[in-house]
């Protein structure tokens, strides 16, 4: 059988050529790294939580006329997604003080803040993804004024929606990050939110009981994060409450 052609793997996912121009093929891992991977894990079922997790996410963006790179999914591990010229930046937004905000600045993590604030680090593995301003962004030609400008735009955006979702099953949407790409149609280039958009991106916090159901139950040790992942998708209706599990065959009679 034919093999398709990998164009880029990362440390969650790999890109596969897609089945035409102007489409890739994208692959969600089970593996989980942070701190820049010094810390790796397999976590079963993973993958399959942040395929349909992230497909949720962006159709609902796409749905409300926020442009994202989404077309459908393939299957439990795969989506077909536009390909994009990606924008070398991480943009994150947080709504309440924590990681290493609440580090850099000396806040207590829970802290709310008094708006959203959008931040951009430079995606670059051995530098550490720092921190960068749009003084950087501009003088290096990393984006635009016009880019910036509609990139924050974007990211308030995908912030309200994604702060309203969670707010209906009950979990605080603490901070999350995406990534934003360039496409081409015809002359006109347009910014559309790419990458993924799942726990592994997000903080989510239980609003109840404030237990963590993202990445940071990895980072820090906290439990089992595909149960977190699960509960997630549980209350958001994305997954059957048997989570990554094959549907068992039932009788007809
Ligand atoms: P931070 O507090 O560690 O800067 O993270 C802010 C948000 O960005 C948080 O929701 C986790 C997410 N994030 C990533 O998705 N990838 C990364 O490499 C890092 C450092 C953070």
């Amino acid at each position: 059988m034919a093999r398709r052609k990998k164009v880029y793997e990362g440390k969650a996912k790999i890109l596969y050529e897609g089945p035409e121009p102007g489409t890739l093929v994208q692959y969600f891992k089970d593996d989980a790294t942070a701190f820049n991977a010094e810390k790796r894990a397999t976590i079963d079922g993973k993958g399959v939580l942040n395929n349909r997790l992230s497909e949720f996410f962006m159709s609902g963006l796409n749905a409300i006329g926020v442009p994202t790179h989404f077309i459908r999914r393939i299957n439990m591990r795969e989506q077909l997604i536009r390909a994009v010229e990606i924008i070398p930046l991480e943009v994150v937004v947080r709504n309440v003080a924590a990681g290493s905000l609440a580090k850099r600045l000396g806040l207590e993590e829970g802290t709310a803040l008094p708006r959203p604030i959008v931040e951009f680090y430079f995606k670059n593995d051995e530098l550490g993804d720092p921190l960068v301003s749009e003084e950087h962004i501009i003088a290096f030609g990393w984006a635009s004024q016009q880019d910036l400008d509609d990139m924050v735009a974007l990211a308030l955006r995908v912030n309200d929606f994604l702060s309203g979702l969670m707010l209906g099953v009950g979990i605080r949407l603490v901070d999350f990050k995406i990534e934003i790409g360039r496409i081409w149609e015809g002359d006109f280039m347009r910014l559309i939110v790419a990458d993924e958009i799942s726990p592994d991106s997000c903080r989510l916090w239980d609003i109840e009981t404030g237990r963590k159901l993202d990445k940071d139950v990895f980072r820090r040790d906290l439990g089992d994060l595909a149960d977190a992942y699960t509960e997630v998708a549980r209350r958001l209706g994305v997954m059957p409450s048997n989570g990554t599990g094959v549907q068992k065959p039932t009788l007809i009679n």
